[in-house]
């Protein structure tokens, strides 16, 4: 038995791999940094979803269709009260999408990919008092998204960046959402609530609710000389470091490598804070430095989230949005393991170890 199930093998998958030690991720036999070079999210989508529905499609169907599905969907925003506008917004965003039907077939697995997407630049908007933007269908998921959120077209470089992060992170081996998600998805709930379950996992800070607080941290560190001292401060009280660290990674999450190298081009045509970006340089180099000193035992690298939280401030995401940004991206990978496993067809039912009181004998 192990807590946490850690090196358990609970699925066999031809979805992606993670290779902890190599630092290596594969998505149906492409490597992440083949994936990321000219990627789009309608490219993965297709990639992950391919065979495993009961239509076939190549990317430009696939990204005609969901374009329509944003424009389905956008009526639903509609449903957006006084009350759920009050919660967090991925919170919130998961609250839409529960009003939506379930089911097995391809319709609802373009709306599940369209929903996030259209819901959540629509909830920040209200959240301020603005207007929501309706979808253009002429745009690709990701210039869409953003002209949502800010009310502009984005530029190339801003498009291209949000590409890079919803392929990077669009699939990443049985993590805790995806396990969620094909849990469910082995009872037959149909596909809307595996996506349910898997949203409600990720929020956690141990999974995908870290990036926002990596942005705290560097605010509360400010200066590239401080970064030492209050990192340090921060071990003595028992913190952990957000964006630091890994359950299947002992080397440098890949991901992190491919955020990195989105954000380049948005430093180069300014389109960035570079003060910001500098900092989270001095504090990655700092942190790594640090943990390696105070946790000789455990090799402690860069995770995926550190900048994660950095691309997305770049893209005009306000903090508290960040999970619900992850999500968007994350939705295909649950859909994709929430088909895998309902074609498998087995009830997923371990079992637990008992170690409370016996009754009393008679
Ligand atoms: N900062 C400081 N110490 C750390 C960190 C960290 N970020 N991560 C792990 N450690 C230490 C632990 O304190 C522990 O030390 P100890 O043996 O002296 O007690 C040791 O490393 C092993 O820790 P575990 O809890 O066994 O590691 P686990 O595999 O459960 O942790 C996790 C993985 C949860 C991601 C952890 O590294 C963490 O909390 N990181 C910070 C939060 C974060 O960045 N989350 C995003 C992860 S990426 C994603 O899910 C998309």
């Amino acid at each position: 038995m192990k807590n946490g199930l850690e090196d358990v093998i609970a699925a066999e998958t031809q979805l992606s791999d993670v290779d902890g030690e190599a630092g290596r991720l594969i998505i149906r036999g492409v490597s992440l940094d083949h994936l990321v070079a000219d990627g789009t999210y309608e490219g993965v989508a297709a990639l992950l979803l391919d065979g495993l529905m009961e239509k076939s499609f190549d990317e430009a169907e696939l990204g005609d269709w969901l374009a329509q599905a944003r424009t389905r969907i956008f009526g639903h925003i509609k449903a957006a009260d006084a009350a759920l506008l009050a919660l967090p917004p991925v919170d919130a965003m998961r609250a839409l999408i529960a009003r939506l039907p379930d089911g097995e077939d391809f319709d609802t697995a373009l709306s599940l990919l369209a929903a996030p997407a259209v819901f959540l630049p629509a909830i920040l908007r209200k959240q301020r008092g603005k207007r929501p933007i309706a979808p253009d269908a002429s745009l690709s998921q990701a210039a869409d998204i953003l002209r949502m959120l800010t009310g502009k077209l984005p530029t190339r470089e801003q498009t291209s960046a949000l590409d890079t992060y919803l392929v990077t992170i669009s699939d990443h081996g049985l993590n805790a959402s995806t396990f969620a998600s094909r849990v469910i998805a082995s009872t037959q709930a149909g596909l809307t609530s595996s996506v349910l379950a898997a949203v409600s996992a990720l929020k956690g800070p141990l999974h995908g609710g870290a990036p926002g607080p990596v942005l705290d941290m560097l605010d509360a560190i400010g200066t590239a000389e401080n970064a030492y001292s209050w990192l340090g401060e921060a071990l003595d009280r028992g913190e952990r470091l957000m964006g630091f660290g890994h359950r299947i990674y002992r080397v440098r999450d890949p991901r992190a490598d491919a955020l990195k190298g989105a954000l380049k081009p948005l430093i180069s045509t300014g389109q960035v804070n570079s003060a910001r970006s500098a900092l989270a340089e001095a504090v990655e180099v700092a942190a790594l430095a640090i943990l390696k000193a105070r946790k000789p035992n455990r090799p402690l690298d860069v995770n995926v989230e550190f900048y994660t939280a950095l691309l997305l401030e770049a893209l005009g995401f306000p903090r508290e949005a960040f999970t619900g940004v992850f999500a968007i991206g994350r939705t295909v990978g649950w859909l994709a393991h929430a088909r895998e496993q309902a074609l498998d067809g087995r009830l997923i039912r371990p079992r637990s170890v008992y170690i409370g009181p016996l009754p009393a004998a008679a």
